[in-house]
């Protein structure tokens, strides 16, 4: 039993060290984004290193709170302090204490620097991960941030800063507050996979195994409305030197992952101690060809969409499209494409015409026993589509002349606005939709076309669209809330004017593409309800989660729609072929998934 002496002793004790201010970890970090010691110096702070890398250390507190909200882990910069030191040491330390970010769209990384050994207290202490869903309470799966209203994805954008506002976390509600919440800490993410292919740098997002929403058959996470899945993190560079594998893909085993949570890039990440290992590859390697073969009648015309990611005539994956045209999408009768670049790709000369790109791609496809496609498209004015300098993107329409063909063509130019005359027929076949708006500036104006069966009996109306992509976007866990959502008014625009084309409510029609964007995000929701066209996954039930054909951050997400008419319903089928989202980075021929559908287009 302790007498009153000793307590006194103790107390005094005590109060000295408040009097020189000895920092905890905790009080560092706070309950906030923001430290409340932002500039300060802190003195005899108390910490076990946990982890070394190349340009700090990370210390964990030896006098932990009960608090979720605040860290008890801290990183401390300097490439020289830790260089006599070891993982395991507890030592007291003097610095200074600030937010850093590289970027001013980033959320701040609290940080000490200008470290001070004061003393090295102990060695050989246990450095034991955090387990994440066992040792913390699991992350949350829907929304990043109290500043979203409940949206990620709402509108208007940026309304608020993470940098201004500093909310008190909610590690419980949000993502971005429980990973914030985790700052600095060594943590394990048991039974990770993979949900993206490595960025140029190896980083790859994985979950543990953690209760997820979204979960794709194939193992990545899609976004649905709502919900862009914050309980995903993105592995960075190993803190030994070692390289993460470039040849990871969506749903690879990756067994447990132990590093140390921070925040860089835009994203809350873990430096993993070594690099990832592929523990068991998904399987099958490739998906199945689509199941939708054309009839060969009006009865069921089989009609593709594919974004081919600036092709031209002597693009490497030209030969490439044209087998996943042929073997993967089975031929369609009518195949919408974008990014056909002009006939010398990205020189940036006066070329505007695709002809040597297109009848390059049909004598490949038909070289391989496809279709002896024809094509048609309308040359845009130089340099006035967007994308990649010089290329001239464009989309156009390939057919199958044994099967359709266009309604008495009359190609419109690239300045002429197409009409819909009575009838309905076009005054253009094809025909640019209204291609001097200034919706359009340095945009792909949408190709409207009729097509036929050969013997004129059975028509429908076609609207190939690209509209303006996501660029200017800020990082879904960055520092502007809701996150800028780049080019979000351009496609409000741009879907406004393309659904004018609907008028008639019993014309068959199909509005296909690249959108850029997400159906259940205000531009798309509002074509839908503009056009009166329906969202040809709900129409042919394709499973929520199964509508991808991209991938982003830690996202499998639907940007290539198909919008139908009512009178294309009865029947309707349609796939997404996963070529591109489940092949290693290395195998992608194209960014976008294509998808094929099947419609009944014969006159009632
Ligand atoms: C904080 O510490 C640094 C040395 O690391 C010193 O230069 C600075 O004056 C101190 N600031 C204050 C406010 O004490
Ligand atoms: C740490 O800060 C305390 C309080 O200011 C000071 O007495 C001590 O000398 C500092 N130690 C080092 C190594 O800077
Ligand atoms: C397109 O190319 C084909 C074959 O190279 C040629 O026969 C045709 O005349 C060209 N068409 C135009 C419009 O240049
Ligand atoms: C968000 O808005 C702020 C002004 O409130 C501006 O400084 C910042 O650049 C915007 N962020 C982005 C990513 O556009
Ligand atoms: C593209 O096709 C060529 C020829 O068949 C093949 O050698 C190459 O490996 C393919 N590229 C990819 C990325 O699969």
């Amino acid at each position: 039993m302790k007498t009153a002496g000793v307590y006194l002793q103790l107390l005094a004790a005590a109060f000295a060290e408040r009097l020189v201010f000895a920092e905890t970890i905790s009080e560092i970090n706070g309950n906030r984004y923001l430290s409340p010691y932002n500039g300060k110096n802190v003195t005899n702070v108390n910490g076990l290193i946990t982890a070394k890398g190349p340009n700090g250390i990370w210390i964990r507190s030896t006098t932990p709170d009960k608090d979720d909200r605040t860290s008890e882990s801290v990183y401390v910069f300097d490439r020289n302090f830790g260089k006599t030191l070891s993982v395991g040491d507890i030592i007291q330390l003097n610095g200074t204490v600030t937010e850093y970010r590289s970027s001013k769209a980033y959320v701040y990384l609290t940080e000490i620097i200008n470290p001070k050994l004061v003393k090295k207290v102990s060695s050989g202490s246990a450095a034991t991960p955090l387990v994440i869903g066992k040792d913390t309470i699991n992350p949350p799966t829907k929304a990043f941030s109290a500043l979203d209203n409940g949206d990620v994805f709402g509108v208007p954008n940026n309304v608020s800063l993470i940098s201004v506002t500093n909310p008190t976390l909610i590690p419980r509600n949000y993502g971005m507050d429980f990973w914030e919440s985790l700052s600095g800490e060594l943590v394990t993410v048991k039974g990770a996979h993979a949900l993206t292919t490595p960025n140029n740098y190896g980083d790859t997002w994985v979950v543990g195994d953690w209760k997820v929403t979204g979960l794709n058959g194939r193992g990545g996470l899609t976004t649905v409305d709502k919900d862009a899945n914050p309980e995903a993190i993105i592995i960075g560079s190993p803190l030994d030197g070692s390289k993460n594998p470039a040849v990871t893909r969506v749903g690879d085993t990756l067994g447990d992952i132990t590093g140390v949570v921070t925040y860089a890039f835009g994203y809350y990440s873990i430096l993993p101690l070594t690099a990832l290992n592929i523990v068991k590859g998904v399987e099958p390697a490739l998906p199945p060809p689509t199941r939708l073969v054309s009839d060969g009648d009006c009865g069921g015309i089989t009609v593709g969409s594919y974004n081919v990611e600036n092709l031209w005539a002597g693009s490497d994956h030209l030969v490439n499209i044209s087998d996943h045209i042929v073997h993967y999408l089975r031929s369609p009768n009518l195949v919408f494409v974008q990014e056909i670049q002009d006939d010398n790709g990205e020189t940036n000369d006066a070329v505007v015409s695709a002809n040597l790109t297109l009848t390059t791609l049909t004598s490949a496809i038909s070289s391989i026993g496809g279709p002896e496609y024809e094509f048609a498209e309308i040359d845009p004015v130089d340099d006035k589509n967007g994308g990649a300098p010089g290329g001239n993107i464009r989309t156009a329409y390939l057919y199958d002349p044994k099967i359709l063909q266009l309604r008495k063509p009359d190609f419109g130019s690239s300045t002429e606005a197409n009409e819909v005359l009575p009838g309905p027929e076009l005054k253009y076949n094809p025909g640019l939709i209204d291609p001097q708006n200034p919706a359009w500036t340095a945009s792909r104006k949408p190709l409207v076309a009729a097509f036929e069966t050969l013997d004129g009996k059975n028509s429908f109306f076609t609207v190939n669209v690209h509209f303006g992509s996501k660029g200017g976007s800020s990082s879904i866990e960055g520092d502007a809330r809701p996150p800028v959502n780049g080019g979000v008014d351009d496609r409000q625009e741009q879907m406004q004017l393309t659904a004018i084309l609907a008028e008639d409510k019993k014309a068959k029609i199909v509005v296909a593409g690249d959108f850029n964007e997400f159906a259940f995000v205000q531009p798309l929701e509002n074509f839908e309800d503009v056009s009166n066209l329906r969202d040809l996954d709900e129409a042919a039930n394709i499973p929520e989660l199964e509508r991808y054909t991209y991938l982003f951050d830690m996202n499998s997400q639907e940007l290539d729609h198909m919008y139908i008419s009512q009178a294309l319903k009865p029947k309707a089928q349609y796939e997404h072929v996963h070529i591109n989202t489940w092949v290693t980075k290395a195998q992608q021929i194209s960014d976008h998934d294509p998808s094929v559908a099947k419609f009944n287009i014969c006159k009632k």
